[in-house]
């Protein structure tokens, strides 16, 4: 569970100073769904980036179990990240060179599991989104919403217990954003992961159960239980 208490980020630039997250509270619960949305520059990827311990908040606490991140070191905060925490990006970020497979892989290796569990743990979560058949292609032999599936598999292969997703459908054309909606979602529900994802997608955010909304780093959380 995560929990976020007075949550504050700033920017300095020289002399000016930008308030990205302006006291953010906010509770996660373990399991839990929630789409973040708002617009652009009120600081939706910054507050991903203090959930996923990618980044530090000027002031405030990010708890996940119980463990402030913002005060954990380096290393710790390296390792609850490898251990715990998928990250989607918009951008697939696939290595080019390497095959789906190898891409799946790489999240494994911090990790220290052997080559050959890390094959067949690879194998297994490109199958989960359907690309059991596309192991040995490069990036650049998959479309678009192929990529990100890969991209998918690579965040779930570890069994994180939180899957962060920034606007994982933006490059995608229409039909492949309901593809790769439909899959999180399943995924989602199959391995009772906390999903928190961010989305620009109107139609994404009517039918979110809990919905947070963020402008000029405030956020306002709308819960919606017809949906
Ligand atoms: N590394 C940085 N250095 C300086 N300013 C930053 C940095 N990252 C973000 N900001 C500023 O913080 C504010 C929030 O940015 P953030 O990326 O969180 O917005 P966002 O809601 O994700 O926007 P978008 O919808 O465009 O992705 C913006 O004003 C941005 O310019
Ligand atoms: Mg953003």
């Amino acid at each position: 569970m995560y929990t976020l208490q007075g949550v504050t980020k700033q920017y300095t630039r020289g002399k000016s100073t930008v308030h990205a997250l302006a006291g953010v509270d906010l509770t996660i619960e373990d399991g839990g769904r929630l789409v973040i949305q708002g617009p652009t520059g009120g600081g939706k990827s910054t507050l991903l980036q203090m959930l996923g311990g990618l980044d530090r908040p000027t002031a405030g606490s990010v708890e996940l179990d119980g463990v402030d991140l913002a005060k954990l070191s380096e290393a710790k905060l390296t390792k609850v990240r490898a251990e715990n925490i998928g990250f989607v990006f918009q951008s697939f970020n696939l290595i080019p060179t390497l095959t789906a497979q190898e891409n799946v892989e790489t999240a494994l290796v911090p990790l220290g599991v052997k080559t050959s569990e890390r094959r067949r743990r690879a194998a297994e979560a490109l199958d989960s989104v359907g690309l059991g058949e596309r192991l040995a292609h490069l990036p650049s032999e998959m479309s678009g919403g192929q990529q990100q599936r890969v991209a998918i598999a690579r965040a779930l292969v570890k069994q994180p217990k939180v899957l962060l997703a920034d606007e994982p459908t933006g490059n995608l054309d229409e039909s492949m954003r309901d593809e790769i909606m439909e899959v999180l979602e399943t995924l989602w529900k199959e391995h009772g992961l906390t999903f928190i994802m961010v989305t620009h997608d109107s139609a994404i955010a009517r039918r979110a159960p809990r919905l947070a909304t963020i402008r000029k780093g405030k956020v306002t959380i709308t819960e919606n239980a017809a949906a």
